[in-house]
């Protein structure tokens, strides 16, 4: 199959582009389109074997849910089955508040979603994504989108559309490039199914922010009981997952200096004995990295700017499989915000090998 891929205007998509991409979908087909967090590998989340087609061409199991995307907040009716206005008005603050934007909420699936879409769970992940050529897909197309990221299963998460093709290229019709992702990792996902909401995955929007807006504490999944793999909580969390060809070592630690003295002596370890070492490190970090010998050292904007990490974290990883590297060492990111998703990342990305400092 030849994979198109059309550039858009990302603020202001081209209608006749966005016209065809709908008309693949409308026909059944799958089709790849920027979010704001990543890029997505979309369907009619209505049509069983549209959706199938998303699993086969990313070789996911079916036990993995897929989120629904909609572009309009009464479209979640043609999701859940259930009027926005009914919602409880903790629910509706949340999604009043975030959306549209990188916050994905777990709610009882409605009928006309099938079962497939979501491994055969009784929930749905909903989403109203903010990237302005989403929002003119889903619209344009007139139904809900089933998308998961746009990558094989198990590997990097793609944030620009050359990324997409040098996974899916010549496995799916159409990629609509709107750029590289404004956000760079996935959407915050609240279980709202109980009494308490419950933190499934972090993301592109901090748990404390959500917690203001609900003046509730969220419970988080312990990351041992998210890699142990809780059956229905957490389905799809897998410890080994965003991972980069080359293995990935990632030292984690309270203290940044201790951190980074290891990550230096780690670097100058293997440079010695002949490995291409790649790196990721804040801009400050990056000449004493290659002082110790990295050959590539990718940089994640200034240590202090968590969402410039953000949207460079996959990228980066990318780029240094690209760059052939036999090995890739990161230091990890301490404390709260965003800086939760990205250890969230790390960790699964090196398949659970983490050097604690
Ligand atoms: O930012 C994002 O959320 C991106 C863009 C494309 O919107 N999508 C994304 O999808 O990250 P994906 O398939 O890579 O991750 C979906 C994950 C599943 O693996 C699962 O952990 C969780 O969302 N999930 C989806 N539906 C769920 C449900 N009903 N119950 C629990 N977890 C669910
Ligand atoms: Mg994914």
């Amino acid at each position: 199959m030849q994979t198109d891929v059309l550039k858009l205007d990302p603020e202001h998509p081209q209608p006749e582009s966005i016209a065809q991409a709908a008309a693949l979908l409308r026909a059944g087909e799958v089709v790849a389109f920027p979010t704001e967090t990543v890029y997505g590998l979309g369907a009619i989340a209505t049509n069983a074997d549209a959706v199938a087609r998303i699993f086969a061409a990313k070789g996911r199991p079916s036990t993995d849910p897929l989120i629904v995307h909609i572009a309009d907040i009464e479209q979640i009716e043609a999701v859940t089955g259930d009027p926005w206005f009914t919602y409880a008005p903790a629910i509706r603050h949340l999604g009043e508040t975030y959306w549209p934007g990188p916050l994905t909420l777990v709610l009882p699936r409605g009928r006309a979603i099938p079962p497939g879409v979501t491994a055969g769970l009784a929930t749905v992940g909903v989403r109203m994504p903010r990237h302005p050529v989403a929002l003119a897909l889903i619209a344009a197309t007139g139904a809900p989108i089933a998308a998961p990221s746009a990558n094989t299963f198990g590997h990097t998460s793609p944030t620009t559309a050359q990324h997409v093709l040098d996974d899916l290229g010549g496995r799916i019709p159409l990629i609509l490039d709107g750029g590289p992702c404004p956000v760079g990792i996935e959407s915050t996902i609240l279980d709202v199914t109980g009494d308490d909401p419950v933190l499934l995955r972090p993301g592109g929007i901090p748990v404390e922010d959500l917690e203001l807006v609900l003046g509730v504490a969220i419970r988080r999944l312990p990351p041992r009981a998210i890699a142990a793999g809780l059956p229905a909580a957490a389905p799809g969390m897998l410890l080994s997952h965003y991972a980069p060809r080359a293995p990935l070592v990632v030292f984690e630690g309270r203290q940044p200096e201790a951190v980074w003295e290891r990550v230096v002596a780690d670097i100058q370890r293997r440079a010695a004995i002949g490995a291409q070492v790649g790196a990721l490190a804040p801009v400050e970090r990056a000449a004493e990295l290659r002082a110790a010998g990295a050959a590539v050292v990718v940089e994640l904007g200034p240590a202090a700017d968590l969402a410039a990490a953000a949207r460079t974290l996959f990228a980066g990883l990318r780029a240094l499989d690209d760059a052939g590297v036999s090995v890739i060492i990161v230091a990890s990111f301490p404390g709260e915000g965003l800086a939760l998703a990205l250890r969230d990342r790390l960790r699964r990305a090196a398949g659970g090998q983490i050097e604690k400092v």
